[in-house]
């Protein structure tokens, strides 16, 4: 069965609804053989990404930045990652109040030196996530996770 990983740190509830429905996208009806795992950024190891098919990574902007715990995800994953997870199709989902440029910025070079591949638009909300925000959390879970359907296993 594929892997779709979702690497998150969520500490509110504009985050957690976004996640949310990333997650209830991830899990649609007529998307089969996909294993949804959710882990929060800090509890998040490089065996975890090494065993997964797909990312998705959800962070809120702070300070110009990532969140401290997503940039703790990357410090302590990088290395083993680093030429083991090539291509590896990953989306990813910003919440701030303000300006979410810097964490997308700084997401995009760590993945780019990953050699990860966008698999899905990059999503960024400013402010409460209104409908059309969440239905576009929820069509970024049910796109990565068909994405991994049919993938053939080892
Ligand atoms: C210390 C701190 C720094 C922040 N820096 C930014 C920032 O640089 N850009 C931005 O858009 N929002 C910033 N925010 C807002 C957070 O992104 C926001 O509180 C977070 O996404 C959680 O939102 P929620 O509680 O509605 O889920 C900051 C918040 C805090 C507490």
């Amino acid at each position: 069965m594929a892997v779709l990983l979702v690497v998150h740190h969520s500490p509110g509830p504009s985050l957690g609804a976004m996640l949310e429905q990333v997650l209830v996208g991830a899990d649609a009806a007529g998307i089969t053989g996909v294993e949804i795992r959710s882990v929060d950024a800090l509890n998040a190891h490089a065996s975890m990404v090494q065993a997964a098919d797909g990312i998705i990574l959800g962070t809120p902007a702070n300070l110009g930045y990532m969140s401290g715990a997503l940039k703790h995800f990357f410090d302590t994953t990088y290395n083993e990652c680093l030429g083991a997870t090539d291509s590896m199709p990953y989306g990813v989902f910003i919440h701030g109040e303000s300006d979410t440029s810097g964490a997308l910025l700084g997401i995009t070079k760590i993945v780019t030196g990953l050699r990860w591949r966008l698999a899905q638009p990059d999503l960024s909300c400013i402010g409460a996530p209104d409908q059309s925000m969440l239905e576009a959390c929820w069509e970024l879970g049910a796109a990565m996770a068909a994405g991994l359907m049919d993938l053939p296993q080892a």
